[in-house]
């Protein structure tokens, strides 16, 4: 882990000296993330670009406006990075994950992208949990500003998971 400063030996919490250990764990649970958000931002852009079709519209209008949410979470993760003494990292240091989000067979199969989108932010969910219980009485300043974040991936989830029902009512999953 790149440490560029060390805290005031006069912090409390997260920032004290006996809490370093913490303190490096959570920034690789933050820059964890940041990078889940960054590839979020990736794959949506492919897939409010790729897919045909009148039904796939309302579909990637929605994509499209999360592009810039995903965006916004991924500075915030990288300002609380930062405020812990990390350094975002740089690109070289991406690895790509998200298996489910690469470009269906046929671009008008909006299904594939609906059901990329729910485990994309299930995902996210999921980590943003764990972020939050290990904040727990340690560091409340990461923990409300993942908690916000949480509820925005909670929102986007709930959205697509409306449209999947849609599609499923029809018989078309
Ligand atoms: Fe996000
Ligand atoms: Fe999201």
């Amino acid at each position: 882990m790149t440490v560029q400063d060390r805290p005031l030996p006069t912090d409390t919490g997260i920032l004290s000296p006996g809490n370093s250990d913490k303190r490096d764990e959570l920034i690789e649970m933050l820059t964890k993330g940041y990078w889940m958000e960054i590839e979020t931002v990736m794959s949506y852009i492919a897939n409010s670009i790729n897919p045909d079709g009148v039904r796939a519209r309302e579909v990637v209008d929605h994509i499209e406006q999360d592009i810039q949410e995903e965006i916004g979470h991924a500075q915030q993760f990288g300002q609380r990075i930062k405020e812990l003494y990390g350094v975002v990292p740089g690109s070289l240091e991406f690895r790509a994950g998200q298996s489910y989000l690469q470009p269906p067979e046929q671009q008008t199969d909006i299904v594939h992208v609906i059901k990329g989108v729910i485990e994309a932010e299930t995902q996210a969910i999921e980590h943003y949990n764990r972020i939050i219980e290990f904040c727990d009485g340690l560091d409340l300043v990461t923990q409300d500003m993942v908690v916000t974040i949480q509820r925005d991936e909670q929102q986007h989830r709930r959205l697509f998971e409306g449209f999947l029902r849609e599609y499923e009512a029809e018989g078309r999953v």
